[in-house]
């Protein structure tokens, strides 16, 4: 998102709280069903005998079958079984007595969440490919990347298929949309409304154009054409690409409008398309509350996608630094967090006593050379009959041009739009705005403002407050803005990326991953400005959020699919995982924002990816359906509902610990003093023969052994267990609530590393 949108996101989602009905009536729910047998490719004669099969049943319990055809509006019938109807409350209770049920939920409301990041990852150096880069391997040709998203702006040359192969032949999605023109790189583009239909009846929802930038911005991240001289009004300009730049990208439109919802009736029905359609990478930026694995649209969509050898790649969410936030947390799905890059933005504030002060950025102007011009605080600006705290904020309407014109105006940051107190500063004819922050806690941002402006952080505001009071006629000026690389330390774990543990299952480490995710450049919507009240449009943006990380791993899954075709979606997250770095640019543990200090699993999952190394990683934790199933076995689901979920007979093992869920990293969460818990997991071989050996970085607090400490692989594909014991030092108390370590399997050639997180038993 942009700082500009995800304002406007919390102010409508407190309206809608507010303003929702309590009264229930008919309301969307989704029945979910499990999955149907019909493999790959389902006729349409099976497709509709399932609906049918949904007309009947709903029908005995709504009176009739016309009742029932009334008030389905989706069939999920391909892969995904279930539909989503509008039911009271007491209908969705009864049909959830029903044998073939698995579960019935109201569906819930999701939120959608390059130039140098690209760079900054290590795939190249200014252009140039390096001789161990992913890049040398393959770009990504004849792999399809699906976004779930507000759709894409089809005329981005990020979307051109100059350079593109021919449309592989295992595609069998569409383009089905008006206004709207697909080619050899954006081969599919499919609308899935009637979930947002049914709450907001005046969008426009005949086309898949991207009304919001989010959708734009994410796939050309994960897959988006070479385009040189790619800029936001001038800044960090440089050839923009995906990750996966010769893929083939299709967009399922799932949020709509300028408020971006996307509800879960719509994203299984997304789901379900993409399955059918023959795609191997699914990028989902979105994020939302968290349920139980069968009661969210997400989960089961993405379990499905994943039974079908489809990697999913979702979102960890912006509702970060506080702990337990991360959504998207389950098994099967890949959750990524967001990290900064090295670049930055700024441009300087030189005050009429010499001092230079940093601040950021993204305005196309600067004030001529060294001149020096007035500098006022925005309240001594104020309009005859305007509040002086709005007219601090700069708010529309509050200055005076007698006072204002041809002045640097200090604004002070609020919880609107700097984009728009920017505007306000123009119309009174400043020539240049200050934005300060009044508490030391808020980030500072780079906008893309309309006159030459720049945001200073708490400490140079004060500086600027206590100059302009202790100085007859203050004078300042603001200077262009430049694009700084190389910045250091970098990177850094964003203080707004959601944190872990997991709300509904601890035991698997939450987020898994992080990716870059702050002041990503990629392509962006020409239906909407870049901020609200601006009247330009650009082709390229910078936004942040783990919206931007996501589409980062999920283009580089698509290289890992593209050179090992044969790993399941596991094995590309596992590679990805215990590839990834810990330490910064600078070589010292990665920061987290919030912190000040060394960031966590609980924030970073198994670090910031390294796409050169997770080509080839060696060993691979891999992980089948049935594993997923015994996870939900020792969950205590049923036998008979994992039957439908699995889509056929299934016998849980006698007893399961998920503790022992071959999951790529580990999570600890009820060890006691005077006990150990024993934790295996299992390592396929996915390079030459080779002997590891093992290394363990234990928490200080807890003794880790491991048996066998040497495994040897003597050819690819073999599989070899171990078991890591668990024990707590009877010694130290320890006020901290995790203990952090690792586990680190190395041979001469490569390292697989496995974070470790212990809770601590005495909290
Ligand atoms: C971006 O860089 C290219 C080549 O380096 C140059 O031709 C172009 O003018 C630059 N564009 C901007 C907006 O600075
Ligand atoms: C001025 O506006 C602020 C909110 O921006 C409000 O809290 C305050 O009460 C207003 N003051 C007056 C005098 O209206
Ligand atoms: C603000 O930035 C200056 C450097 O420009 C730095 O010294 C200071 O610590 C920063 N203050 C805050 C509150 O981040
Ligand atoms: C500047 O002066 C104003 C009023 O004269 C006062 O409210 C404010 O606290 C002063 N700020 C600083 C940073 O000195
Ligand atoms: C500012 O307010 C005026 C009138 O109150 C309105 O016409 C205008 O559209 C507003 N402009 C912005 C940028 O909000």
């Amino acid at each position: 998102m942009s700082s500009s949108i995800y304002h406007v996101l919390l102010s409508l989602l407190l309206c809608f709280v507010l303003q929702e009905p309590t009264l229930a009536i008919k309301k969307p729910y989704i029945v979910y069903l499990g999955s149907h047998s019909f493999g790959q490719n389902p006729s349409q004669q099976d497709v509709e005998s399932v609906t049918d099969f949904h007309y009947d049943l709903l029908g005995s319990f709504v009176g009739s079958t016309q009742n029932a055809k009334d008030a389905i509006f989706y069939s999920y019938n391909r892969h995904i079984n279930g539909f989503a109807a509008l039911l009271d409350e007491d209908e969705a209770a009864m049909v959830a007595k029903h044998p073939s049920v698995v579960s019935v939920f109201e569906s819930k409301r999701r939120k959608l969440r390059t130039t140098h990041s690209w760079d900054f990852l290590g795939i190249h150096k200014n252009g140039v490919i390096s001789h161990d880069s992913i890049w040398k391997k393959t770009l990504g040709e004849d792999v399809i990347i699906a976004n779930l998203d507000s759709g894409v702006w089809p005329e981005s040359k990020s979307f051109s298929d100059e350079g593109i192969g021919p449309v592989p032949i295992k595609w069998r999605g569409s383009c089905d949309s008006e206004n709207f023109h697909c080619n050899r790189k954006l081969i599919g583009a499919k609308r899935f409304y009637k979930g947002y239909q049914a709450r907001h009846k005046n969008a426009i929802f005949n086309t898949a154009r991207d009304d919001s930038g989010h959708g734009s911005h994410t796939l050309s991240t994960a897959g988006g054409n070479f385009v040189d001289g790619a800029s936001v009004f001038g800044n960090g300009n440089g050839t923009a690409h995906g990750g996966a730049p010769k893929s083939h990208v299709a967009t399922y439109k799932v949020c709509w409008a300028q408020n971006s919802y996307c509800y879960d009736e719509d994203i299984l029905a997304a789901f379900d398309a993409a399955i059918s359609d023959g795609v191997d990478v699914i990028s989902a930026s979105l994020s939302g509350e968290n349920t139980e694995f069968f009661q969210s649209g997400v989960s089961i969509g993405s379990f499905h996608a994943v039974a079908n050898g489809i990697i999913v790649v979702s979102a960890a969410g912006n509702e970060g630094p506080n702990p337990t936030t991360v959504s998207n947390v389950e098994p099967w799905t890949f959750t990524v967090a967001a990290s900064t890059i090295d670049r930055e933005f700024a441009n300087y504030v030189k005050l009429g006593n010499n001092k230079v002060l940093k601040g950021l950025s993204l305005s196309e102007f600067g004030l001529p050379s060294d001149k020096l011009y007035p500098l006022v605080n925005a309240e001594n600006a104020k309009a005859h009959n305007a509040n002086a705290t709005d007219a601090l904020y700069c708010k529309n309407g509050t200055l005076d041009h007698n006072k204002g014109n041809g002045k640097i105006l200090v604004c002070h940051r609020y919880d609107g739009e700097p984009i728009s107190q920017g505007v306000e500063v123009a119309r009174v004819g400043g020539v240049g705005m200050i934005l300060i922050n009044d508490d030391s806690s808020f980030d500072v941002f780079s906008d893309t403002h309309v006159l030459p402006a720049t945001y200073v952080n708490f400490t140079n505001g004060r500086y600027i407050l206590t100059y302009i009071n202790h100085t007859k006629s203050p004078l300042a000026h603001i200077s262009r803005v430049n694009t700084n690389l190389g910045i250091r330390p970098d990177p850094i774990i964003a203080s707004f990326s959601s944190r872990g543990p997991s709300s509904i299952d601890p035991t698997i480490l939450k987020p898994d991953i992080t990716a870059p995710g702050v002041d990503i450049i990629a392509a962006y919507s020409e239906a909407v400005p870049p901020g609200p009240h601006d009247k330009r449009r650009t082709p390229f943006m910078t936004m942040f959020g783990t919206s931007m990380a996501t589409p980062h791993v999920a283009g580089l899954a698509g290289l890992l699919k593209a050179i090992h075709p044969d790993w399941s979606p596991a094995a590309i997250k596992s590679a990805i995982m215990t590839t990834a770095r810990i330490k910064d640019n600078s070589g010292e543990p990665v920061l987290d924002e919030w912190l000040l200090d060394r960031a966590t699993p609980l924030a970073y999952g198994a670090g910031v990816i390294q796409p050169n190394h997770a080509a080839d990683p060696g060993l691979v934790y891999d992980i089948r359906t049935t594993d997923y199933l015994n996870f939900l076995c020792g969950r205590h689901y049923n036998s008979s509902m994992i039957q439908l979920f699995y889509g056929k007979s299934y016998t849980c093992p006698e007893s399961f610990n998920i503790a022992d869920f071959n999951y790529p990293s580990i999570s600890i969460n009820h060890l006691v003093h005077g006990y150990s818990q024993n934790v295996s997991r299992t390592l396929t071989n996915v390079g030459s023969p080779a002997k590891y050996r093992v290394h363990i970085n234990a928490p200080r607090e807890v003794i880790v052994s491991v048996k066998p400490k040497i495994l040897r692989f003597k050819h690819k594909g073999e599989k070899r267990k171990f078991t890591v014991t668990f024990t707590l030092r009877p010694l130290k108390k320890s006020k901290a609530d995790y203990f952090y370590g690792s586990l680190v399997w190395t041979n001469h050639k490569h390292i697989v590393r496995s974070p470790i997180v212990v809770k601590n038993p005495i909290l």
